[in-house]
């Protein structure tokens, strides 16, 4: 049993706050503002609720699961933490704060954790006085339910405290990935393609919203369709990370933004949480069909796959993680059907690299190169038959 803290009790914190207790750990949540404390503390009890329902957990383990954790605006109360994971609003001013104003509080040996999701792992520790103590550790929304974390080393990081961090989190039965400290981490650099591909084909004309949506999920066997998914986390977030990744990577066109998705955002066309979005899930409303074009989908289908695989080589290429890691990334932060890098096996990289090839070819833009590492792959293929 470890002492866990969480800074936030946000929509992160709270979910982390969950997994850490239901793991048997003592946790202690701290936020400034009193009102999000009892609101996490009674939408805890909500979902506990529900889970004990479900029979997923006993009555018993919910009373102790609540018992375990703290809730509190008192930094002091972090003093014994073997661990805090700082969820709190995505702000480098206010994490520098909250990081030097932490560390003179917790003991010398707590690993100190950020769950940003796009700021840098350097920047955020550059204010401490140890910043081989600090990492990244990135859950995914919601966190008791995504099975994914990335653990983020920064240059400063020392390894034994990575290899700490990761086989605490490990023991949480969660899978974690190993990640270099780049825009994006893993799953946000990736995974960029699936909406920014979709979005072009719309705006060429090629295919609608919900055509492009069929594609993905009836070829591609995805969970949803890139449209469905921007509008189920929100037009606003899902342009914002775009934007923020593209200019991470010094405005890469791989990474442009959309206006189509500029102009959802301005417009308040934000997904579900407005009611509206690429669909409109108000009463009555009348539901779009797909054109059903078996041709047209699979063009679609092969061309957004093509564009995540060669992200993917990216990823490697850069050594940004292992091959395994890039594809457990994808199945359990994104719920993909397949990993792409064992995906581009099984459809053969010859093909992803033909695809790639003549979207460049047709275009001549820089966002359709192929990585150099997938060209590399496919000649040592053709050399060895
Ligand atoms: P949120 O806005 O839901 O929650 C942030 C909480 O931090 C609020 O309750 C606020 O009262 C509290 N807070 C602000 N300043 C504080 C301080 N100085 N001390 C203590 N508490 C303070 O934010 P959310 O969405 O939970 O995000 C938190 C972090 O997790 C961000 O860095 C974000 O990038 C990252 N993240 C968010 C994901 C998401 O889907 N929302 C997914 C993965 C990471």
């Amino acid at each position: 049993m470890k002492n866990i803290g969480v800074i936030g009790a946000g929509t992160m914190g709270i979910g982390i706050a969950q997994v850490a207790a239901q793991n048997w750990n003592n946790v202690v949540l701290v936020d400034t503002n009193q009102e999000v404390l009892d609101k996490a503390k009674a939408q805890l009890e909500k979902t506990l609720l529900k889970l004990v329902e479900k029979q997923k957990i006993s009555q018993e383990d919910s009373n102790k699961i609540l018992s375990l954790i703290e809730f509190t605006t008192n930094y002091d109360a972090l003093k014994n933490a073997d661990l805090v994971i700082e969820a709190i609003v995505e702000n480098i001013t206010v994490k520098h704060t909250v990081f030097s104003q932490i560390e003179s509080i917790v003991s010398p040996k707590c690993i100190l954790a950020s769950n940003t999701s796009s700021l840098s792992i350097a920047s955020i520790s550059s204010v401490l006085k140890y910043p081989e103590r600090m990492l990244g550790i990135h859950f995914f929304n919601p966190a008791p339910l995504m099975a994914l974390v990335e653990i983020i080393p920064g240059v400063r990081t020392s390894n034994e405290l990575t290899v700490e961090a990761k086989s605490i989190i490990d023991s949480w039965k969660k899978k974690t990935v190993l990640v270099k400290d780049t825009p994006g981490f893993i799953v946000n650099r990736v995974a960029r393609p699936f909406y920014g591909e979709a979005l072009r084909i719309y705006e060429e004309g090629i295919a609608d919203f919900a055509t492009i949506d069929w594609a993905i999920t009836h070829f591609g066997g995805f969970k949803m369709g890139p449209f469905t998914l921007m509008d189920y986390i929100g037009n606003d977030i899902n342009y914002t990370v775009t934007e923020t990744v593209f200019e991470a990577f010094y405005f890469d066109p791989r990474f442009k933004p959309s206006f189509t998705q500029k102009r959802h955002k301005e417009a308040g066309l934000l997904g579900r949480k407005t009611g509206k979005g690429y669909y409109d899930y108000q009463e009555n409303a009348i539901a779009i069909s797909p054109k059903e074009d078996v041709q047209l989908g699979e063009k679609i289908f092969n061309r957004i796959l093509a564009m995540l695989i060669n992200e993917a080589y990216d990823a490697l290429f850069m050594q940004v993680a292992s091959r395994e890691d890039i594809d457990t990334a994808m199945k359990f932060g994104v719920n993909y059907p397949k990993g792409l890098l064992e995906w581009s096996d099984e459809i053969g990289v010859e093909n992803v690299l033909n695809t790639l090839i003549s979207l460049f070819e047709e275009y001549g833009e820089d966002r359709y190169r192929p990585n150099p590492l997938l060209k590399r792959k496919v000649r040592e293929l053709q050399m060895g038959n």
